[in-house]
Parts: C-alpha cells; sequence; structure tokens
C-alpha cells in the first residue's frame, strides 16, 4: 500500500482516537489492543476496511461529544477566519501574522493564543506543528511569472507548483505538501480570479489540485450576513473526495443593513468612539468630516463624474448596505460616509462601527477588543474577512472532516462482518 494510501487510514485511527481510547477502539474493531499501539506507532499498516468499520462505528456511538480538530492561521490579520472554526471547536496550533499592529489586535482577542510567529517566508514548512486544517486569507501578491517563461524557453519541464515559486502562496503550498493537512480554507479578493487575464488564478487552483487535493471556490458575497458589499473569493479543498457544495451555505433570513450597525443613542457611551451628550450616546464629533475635508471630496468626485470616472465617495443612510470597507479606510473615509443630516457634514464610522461590519461584533454581546490606534483599526478590519460568512463555511467544512463520507468508499462494497476478517495487519 502506498503512503498516499496509508494516510487516510491512518487518519481516521487518529480521529477515533480523539473519542475512544485504544482498548475502545480495539474492541470496536476486533483486534487486540497491541494491534493498534502498532498501527500507531506505523509497524504494520491496517486494511483499508477498518477505516470503513471504524466510521460505521463512530457514526453509531450515540455518546455527546465535542468535534475536535486542529488548525493553523496563516497571514492571521486579526484572526477573522480564526473565529469560524474555533465556533466550531477547533484548536488553533500555530499563527503567523508579521504586522506587530495586527499581532497586538490578535493577541489582545485570543489571550491564550501561543506565540504569534511572523514572517512565514522565513519558517520551514516542517516546523510547523502538523494539523487537520490549513487556513490562509493570503494577500493579494501580484504573480510574476517572468521567470517561468525564462525556464519554458530552456525547455525545463515544470507543473504548477513550480509556478508559483517566489510567492506568498507558493509557502501555503510548500506546507501543504509538507503536512497534507485534511482540509483547508483560503480566501482572497475577488479579482484573484481575473488577474493576468485568469492565468494567475489557474496556477493557483492548479497548483492545489497537484497536491491531490479536491478543490472547490466560488465568490462569496457578505452581503447576506453584514450590511457590505465585500464580494471574496474563497477556496476550500479537501485531501479526500467529500460532499461539500457552496450552494448549500446557510444564509440568514433577514439581509442586515447599515442601521444594523451604527451606533446608536441608547447604547452604553464608549470612549473614544461615542461620548454622552444631553443624556444621549453620540457618536464622537471627530468622526465628522470637516468643512474642508468635506468641500475637497465633493470637488474631487465632481470633476471624476466630468471625466465619466466613478471616483466613490459615497453617502449611505441606515437603510442602505454599504460598500466594501478597504484597507485605507483610515485616509480620508470617502468610501464609506455615514449621513447625519442636511445640517451636519457626514462622518466616517468609528472602529467599533467596521468591527460590527466585519460580524467581528454581534448585537448579542460578541465585541472585539481594539487595543490599537484608529488608523491602525481601520487597516485591520479593512484587511480582514466577513466574520459569518467563514462561520457559514465552517459549519459547512467541519462535520466533513469528521463524519463517515469524509473517507471515498472503497471500490468494492465491504460488509462490515466480512471486513473484520483479517482486518488486522
Ligand atoms: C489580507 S490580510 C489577512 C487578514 C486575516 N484574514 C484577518 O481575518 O484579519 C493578510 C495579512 O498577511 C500578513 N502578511 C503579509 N505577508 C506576511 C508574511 N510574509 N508573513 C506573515 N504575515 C504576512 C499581513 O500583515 C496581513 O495582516
Amino acid at each position: 500500500m502506498s503512503p498516499s494510501e496509508e494516510k487516510p487510514i491512518l487518519d481516521s485511527i487518529r480521529s477515533a482516537l480523539r473519542y475512544w481510547t485504544q482498548d475502545e477502539l480495539a474492541e470496536r474493531v476486533g483486534v487486540e489492543t497491541r494491534t493498534v499501539r502498532r498501527w500507531i506507532a506505523g509497524e504494520t499498516t491496517p486494511r483499508y476496511a477498518i477505516a470503513r468499520v471504524i466510521h460505521a462505528e463512530l457514526a453509531r456511538d450515540e455518546r455527546p461529544r465535542a468535534p475536535q480538530f486542529t488548525f493553523i492561521d496563516l497571514f492571521a490579520g486579526i484572526g477573522g477566519i480564526r473565529r469560524g472554526f474555533e465556533a466550531q471547536n477547533g484548536r488553533c496550533v500555530f499563527t503567523s501574522e508579521w504586522d506587530p499592529h495586527a499581532a497586538r489586535t490578535y493577541k489582545a482577542n485570543y489571550p491564550d493564543a501561543d506565540d504569534i510567529h511572523g514572517d512565514i517566508t522565513k519558517i520551514a514548512p516542517a516546523a510547523i506543528p502538523d494539523h487537520d486544517v490549513l487556513l490562509g486569507g493570503f494577500p493579494c501578491q501580484p504573480f510574476s511569472l517572468a521567470g517561468v517563461s525564462k525556464k519554458n524557453s530552456l525547455g525545463r519541464a515544470h507543473g504548477f507548483l513550480d509556478k508559483t515559486q517566489g510567492t506568498l502562496f507558493f509557502n501555503i503550498v510548500s506546507i501543504l505538501k509538507e503536512k497534507q493537512p485534511r482540509a483547508f480554507l483560503l480566501e482572497n479578493v475577488k479579482n484573484l480570479r481575473s488577474h493576468d487575464g485568469g492565468r494567475t488564478y489557474a496556477v493557483i487552483i492548479g497548483a492545489l489540485r497537484e497536491l491531490g487535493y479536491h478543490v472547490s471556490d466560488r465568490v462569496v458575497s457578505a452581503s447576506p450576513w453584514v450590511p457590505q458589499r465585500r464580494d471574496r473569493v474563497y477556496i476550500v479543498g479537501f485531501r479526500t473526495p467529500v460532499e461539500f457544495d457552496f450552494d448549500k451555505l446557510a444564509r440568514p433570513r433577514r439581509a442586515p443593513t447599515l442601521g444594523d450597525v451604527l451606533h446608536d443613542s441608547t447604547e452604553e457611551a464608549e470612549e473614544p468612539y461615542t461620548m454622552v451628550s444631553r443624556k444621549r450616546t453620540v457618536v464622537h464629533p471627530r468622526y465628522t468630516l470637516s468643512d474642508h475635508l468635506w468641500q475637497y471630496l465633493q470637488n474631487y468626485a465632481a470633476k471624476h463624474r466630468e471625466k465619466g470616472n466613478g471616483f466613490g465617495c459615497s453617502v449611505f443612510g441606515a437603510d442602505d448596505v454599504a460598500r466594501t470597507l478597504s484597507a485605507r479606510y483610515h485616509k480620508d473615509g470617502s468610501e464609506i460616509l455615514v449621513d447625519q443630516g442636511r445640517n451636519r457634514n457626514p462622518r466616517r464610522l468609528t472602529p467599533r462601527e467596521c468591527a460590527r461590519l466585519m460580524g467581528f461584533d454581534t448585537r448579542d454581546g460578541q465585541r472585539m477588543v481594539i487595543p490599537v490606534s484608529d488608523t491602525q483599526a481601520y487597516r485591520q478590519f479593512g484587511n480582514s474577512v466577513a466574520v459569518p460568512v467563514v462561520h457559514a463555511i465552517a459549519a459547512m467544512m467541519v462535520p466533513r472532516l469528521l463524519r463517515p463520507n469524509d473517507f471515498p468508499a472503497p471500490a468494492v462494497e465491504v460488509q462490515a462482518e466480512f471486513a473484520l476478517e483479517g482486518a488486522a495487519a
């Protein structure tokens, strides 16, 4: 049996040992405990049929059990993707984020996070702990294929993997290759799909498939979950074929509007974003645009309109859905301005409102700690993910890691009783 055939079987044994002792596992599959120990030590290899029996037994086991799996959080930012997988009872075993400001916010919100590792390009894949799921909202760094065409002209054969060298995506690929996690979730801007006439994306998907993963991808709009038009591409891969269908993502019944995330006068005031005025909570005046900036933005917009360009200086009300919050929102906030009525200039969103707009904060009490300056906070939220979208994807992925159909059915259907015969190596 080749190592790639063995791995799913060993994985099923590892999954089972999260719920059962070695003795229990041995009893359930009808072998001696010492046989189980030999499998774990790699001294002998169980037959494929063992995986089927384990899954049948796991499905039959009604004892309540917390789904458990491990994941790593690459290009972690402030941990938006982590949120969704922790909510599914995953445990983060490694984090990489090189920006000290983002790492500060991360640490403030996940105090039990182990060390946050820095530059991923300086970390050997072998030094990263084993994990079940790799997560990465990798930066949209342009791919240079120049080196590849040079190699082409030298007539050297190379695959997709080779073409990714020198990019941050290559680091993801190297980790997948070394660690072979059972699944991954990658996230990026929608335009990744059209970059360089679609060639960049083809290389990415090709490289993931070349590693043997079953890949699904989809541009998902965040607006059913948060009042923001934010289209992002999500790429999901499983090492074994499983049922995973983006069409089945659970979406909320009511799509929210901006009013759902704006400060309201009855909420508790929070320095430095809001203050109390005449017994009401109001947004701090420093978020209101100065006359000078507001005039400048309007002139700039008018000039661009004349030229037929769509420079975005957009004012939104409580019933609207905002444009995409970007990492450059701190510059002037022109992409999402909040209407404050005829007599006042519009204002920027506060970082607290950004936390809500990205789904980090919820009205039922989840609240992000924001330990950094407004500039850093805007940059961090603008770079992050719409958390409830990741929740929905994680909720669909995780059962696929833990349930029987995570494993391909053997070519010939095997009866459990028959499978037990001579199943022990
Ligand atoms: C698009 S953001 C991802 C944000 C994340 N998904 C979140 O929920 O906040 C990409 C992140 O990768 C980080 N980054 C870029 N290059 C890196 C590197 N070589 N090593 C570690 N982190 C890096 C950036 O600082 C940035 O925070």
